[in-house]
């Protein structure tokens, strides 16, 4: 196996991934409806369940398509007519969530929050119930500043009072451990490309097995992404209805393997201890994280841009990329920010080594003495 030049995406995924991955996708061509091809995706499903909580519980459903996808399948399929959903919103995919609603003319309510302050859970669960919602939509990390919500014990409010729950788990999945009974999530989004590993194509929605069978009579509200239709028709034929990503699920299938070899409780560890060697350096130069680092993810970091005309993110960008590392902008309208995302097939000495340059950035523009 030739080695493939290697860069370090510290963006939040798509996420760095092994050779071994990659090469998963160089096969054999093969039908979508070979009986072969049905097994892998039945064998992809029982697995990804399997991560997600205890066995016969989760029934996972594959979509060819990003985590948009899933999050608008969930939106779209979970709801029915006399439905009221109310999203949490505090940040940029809070704020998807509620677009694709608006889209599909939904009964919903936003309850907006700061990007970079805790969530106040008590006023959420008083609207919850003064409001009588019937589904509730969270996401789990907010990409937008790596901050981590209390989805579960939100979630858990909302099952002891009835309400069903709706989570976008796109980056939390595979590194934040998640068992979704004991969490209460019914129905939870999440990606191929992000902690899993694997390549970009696959949107997946994991859902609570009596949860998912009473979206059998809900109305269907699109074509491609309707969950029901999905979960049924694979269910009797082991295909999917419409071509799937052929090369992308080996790859996913390899990356699978390399998750259960890595265990997610490891892959979060070494996950945090990059985060760990980032705000270590963060300090040292004395950048300010935008978000209190007890409610931080330790996936992204958004970092405050320093207050100098000398400073420019394309410049610290193509830096860092001239030596193989990819870094992200920010997402925010009200502060600037930059990001440094810490998933994927990433070693925490790979991080120190960002963190030289970024360093190095930071004396040549002065902030750095
Ligand atoms: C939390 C979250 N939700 C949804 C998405 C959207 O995923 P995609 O860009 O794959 O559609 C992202 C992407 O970064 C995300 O971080």
């Amino acid at each position: 196996m030739t080695k493939i030049k290697r860069e370090i995406l510290l963006n939040p995924g798509p996420a760095t991934t092994t050779d071994t991955v990659k090469y998963a996708q160089v096969c054999p061509d093969i039908c979508p409806r070979e009986k072969e091809f049905g097994e892998l995706m039945e064998w992809i499903c029982t697995e990804l369940s399997l991560m997600a909580g205890k066995p016969d519980r989760i029934e996972t459903v594959l979509f060819g398509g990003s985590g948009t996808a899933a999050d608008e399948v969930m939106i779209s399929s979970c709801i029915p007519d006399n439905g009221k959903l109310l999203i949490i919103d505090n940040g940029a995919y809070g704020d998807r969530f509620a677009k694709i609603a608006s889209v599909y003319k939904l009964n919903f309510e936003v309850y907006k929050s700061s990007g970079f302050e805790p969530l106040d859970i008590d006023k959420i669960k008083a609207k919850l119930i003064e409001g009588k919602f019937t589904h509730f939509a969270i996401v789990y990390h907010e990409t937008t500043t790596g901050l981590l919500n209390p989805a579960p014990e939100l979630c858990r409010f909302c099952h002891e009072h009835g309400i069903t729950t709706i989570i976008d788990a796109v980056s939390a999945f595979s590194a934040i451990p998640i068992d979704m009974d004991k969490d209460c999530f019914d129905f939870m989004a999440s990606t191929s490309n992000k902690n899993i590993q694997g390549m970009a194509g696959v949107g997946f929605v994991f859902c609570r097995k009596e949860a998912l069978e009473k979206t059998a009579g809900y109305p269907m509200r699109n074509y491609y992404l309707n969950l029901w239709d999905q979960y049924s028709y694979f269910k009797k034929t082991k295909q999917t209805r419409f071509t799937p990503p052929v090369q992308t699920m080996y790859a996913l299938r390899q990356a699978i393997l390399e998750t259960k070899q890595e265990g997610i409780e490891n892959r979060y560890a070494r996950y945090s201890s990059c985060w760990e060697e980032l705000v270590k350096s963060i300090k040292k130069i004395g950048l300010t994280m935008l978000v209190p680092q007890e409610i931080q993810s330790k996936l992204i970091t958004a970092i405050i841009e320093p207050d100098t005309p000398n400073y420019s993110f394309d410049a610290l960008h193509d830096l860092a990329k001239s030596k193989s590392f990819t870094i992200y902008p920010g997402k925010l309208s009200n502060a600037n920010t930059f990001r440094i995302a810490n998933i994927g097939d990433i070693q925490p000495e790979e991080m120190t080594a960002f963190t030289v340059i970024l360093e190095d950035y930071m004396r040549s523009i002065g902030v750095v003495k």
